[in-house]
């Protein structure tokens, strides 16, 4: 049979659970972390913000309305005061649910029994200098995690989309990968390689869809990409056809069995 004939499949892309299986239960939870470790992805992705007292809580918006019954930004209060709060009855499943720490979702993927990818996205970084980072470095390593290697029980990778927070994660934590997200058009759109010795790009699925020439012309230039959030079928076809290293969701059992997995 000719070369030609019997072309090399891309693998399967990598699947990440967005905010843990934050369709099915209330985003950055236990429950919603360890769901999606039982639907088998790939890997979990979590934002992560700092508290008045230094701690890496997994929050995505700056202020705990939407997710809590917790008023005002997350960075005003301790975590002592975020634990007296509820995470989970707003989500429709209706599961009372604490605050989750960036510490406690490590030791929750590294029990999984099985290696583990966790995308860590750092928050509004540039409002606290590089105190973010440090404080993720100082964690990553009480885990011995801040170098990455395929027989590691927790792969971390560090995204933001801030370059300036993604190179800062680069100097503190020189061994982990680092993803450069984007929501936007990156300028000229002659982005082949990415700032800074990143080699993953993050752009948005509506980015992605506009202009999937992005995603070849990253792919071309050696980049990896990861796509987010992508919770269609027809979506993940289009990644299929793309050739796209990761795709993140919010229904990892549902990407999962499209992709026969
Ligand atoms: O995985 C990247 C994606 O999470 C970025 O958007 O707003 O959901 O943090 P957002
Ligand atoms: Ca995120």
């Amino acid at each position: 049979m000719s070369e030609r004939m019997s072309p090399t499949p891309d693998p399967s892309p990598l699947v990440f659970a967005h905010r843990g299986s934050s369709a099915a239960l209330p985003e950055h939870t236990l429950g919603a972390y360890a769901r999606a470790l039982r639907e088998g992805a790939d890997g979990i992705e979590c934002d992560v913000r700092l508290t008045r007292d230094g701690h890496l809580v997994c929050v995505h918006d700056r202020r705990l309305d939407r997710v809590s019954d917790g008023r005002g930004p997350v960075a005003a209060y301790t975590l002592a005061q975020l634990r007296a709060l509820d995470f989970g009855s707003w989500h429709p499943s209706g599961q009372p649910a604490g605050v989750l720490t960036l510490e406690e979702l490590l030791d929750t993927a590294r029990q999984a029994g099985r290696p583990v990818r966790m995308l860590i996205e750092t928050k509004h970084p540039n409002r606290y200098g590089k105190a973010v980072e440090y404080r993720l470095r100082a964690v990553l390593n009480r885990h011995g995690l801040t170098s990455t290697s395929a027989a590691a029980p927790v792969r971390v990778t560090v995204m933001s989309f801030s370059p300036l927070a993604v190179r800062r994660s680069r100097e503190l934590l020189p061994s982990l990968p680092t993803v450069q997200l984007m929501d936007l058009l990156p300028p000229g759109l002659r982005i082949r390689r990415l700032p800074f010795g990143t080699r993953i790009a993050g752009p948005g699925l509506e980015l992605v869809r506009r202009r999937p020439d992005l995603v070849r012309r990253l792919k071309a230039g050696g980049q990896q990409v990861y796509v987010w959030t992508v919770n269609a079928t027809d979506d993940v076809d289009l990644l299929l056809k793309l050739g796209v290293d990761g795709i993140i969701t919010d229904r990892p059992a549902e990407v999962l069995a499209h992709l026969g997995r």
